[in-house]
């Protein structure tokens, strides 16, 4: 019996879908024939986005961290099949003496806080042999010093995946840990810096290159359409956790 879902016609809502990994998120599953909903904070970007997507892509503005904008989006919304949440910001990278914990509080806000939204308000919405898809970083598996924060949102995250694989079954819930990708996240660098970044992190790796958006946006659709796995982590990061 062959099981598992190919994107056709399927509804695939991307939260952080105008930019990087979500963007290519996108782009895929409606290159597969799925009607695409783009989600981030800002409009002209949204608008860009989906004129790069095509087709019948569609996108609105919500602010993820704003759960009553987040609850009502999806409550117009409707029926759809696959979530992905994708939105982030920039790491929170100190060293413990010099963190201070109030900032340190809002680096779950984003990637933590949003993303149990989505999924609060998102999942009861999923049609049945739907999923949803996380996002995490490696930073989780090997942190570096100074990554203490970054770290424990990550970890968060993987733990929170297998929570709600528990208790949203048979809605399947897994995520995807990306290592260093060249996407907008590191935009606030100037750009030699952030050339530099990709090269020397690229030089320590297994792969010997960071990674690119569209690499790790297949894992997202894997994981969409295979249909029997779910509360686990696929890691994508060149070989990080092994150097
Ligand atoms: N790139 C890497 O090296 C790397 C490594 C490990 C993990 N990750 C994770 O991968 C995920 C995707 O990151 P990326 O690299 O693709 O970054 P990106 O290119 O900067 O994309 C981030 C997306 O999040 C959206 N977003 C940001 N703040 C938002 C908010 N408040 N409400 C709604 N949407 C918001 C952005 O759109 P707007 O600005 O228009 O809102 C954008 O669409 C993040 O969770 C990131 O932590 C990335």
């Amino acid at each position: 019996m062959q099981r598992g879902n190919d994107l056709q016609q399927k509804r695939v809502v991307v939260v952080g879908g105008s930019s990087g990994i979500g963007l290519a998120v996108a782009q895929q599953a409606a290159s597969q024939g799925a009607k695409v909903v783009i989600v981030s904070s800002n409009a002209e970007r949204i608008q860009k986005a989906v004129e790069r997507i095509g087709g019948e892509a569609q996108g609105q503005a919500v602010e993820a961290s704003d759960e009553r904008a987040v609850e009502s989006f999806f409550a117009k919304l409707g029926p759809f099949d696959h979530l992905a949440f994708t939105a982030g910001d920039s790491l929170h990278l100190h060293e413990l003496a010099s963190t201070d914990l109030q900032q340190a509080r809002r680096a779950f806000e984003l990637r933590y806080w949003s993303a149990l939204a989505a999924v609060k308000y998102g999942s009861p919405h999923i049609r049945k042999d739907g999923s949803i898809v996380l996002t995490t970083g490696v930073a989780g598996r090997r942190p570096h010093k100074g990554w203490t924060v970054a770290a424990s949102v990550c970890g968060t995250i993987e733990a929170l995946t297998r929570a709600l694989a528990v208790e949203l079954a048979p809605i399947r819930v897994n995520a995807v840990c990306p290592g260093v990708v060249r996407t907008n996240l590191w935009q606030s660098m100037d750009a030699d810096a952030r050339e530099n970044l990709y090269e020397s992190v690229g030089k320590s790796l297994l792969v010997g290159r960071v990674g690119e958006a569209c690499e790790i946006a297949r894992a997202y659709l894997f994981l969409m359409q295979e249909g029997y796995s779910t509360g686990q982590t696929v890691v994508l990061d060149g070989g990080a956790v092994l150097v």
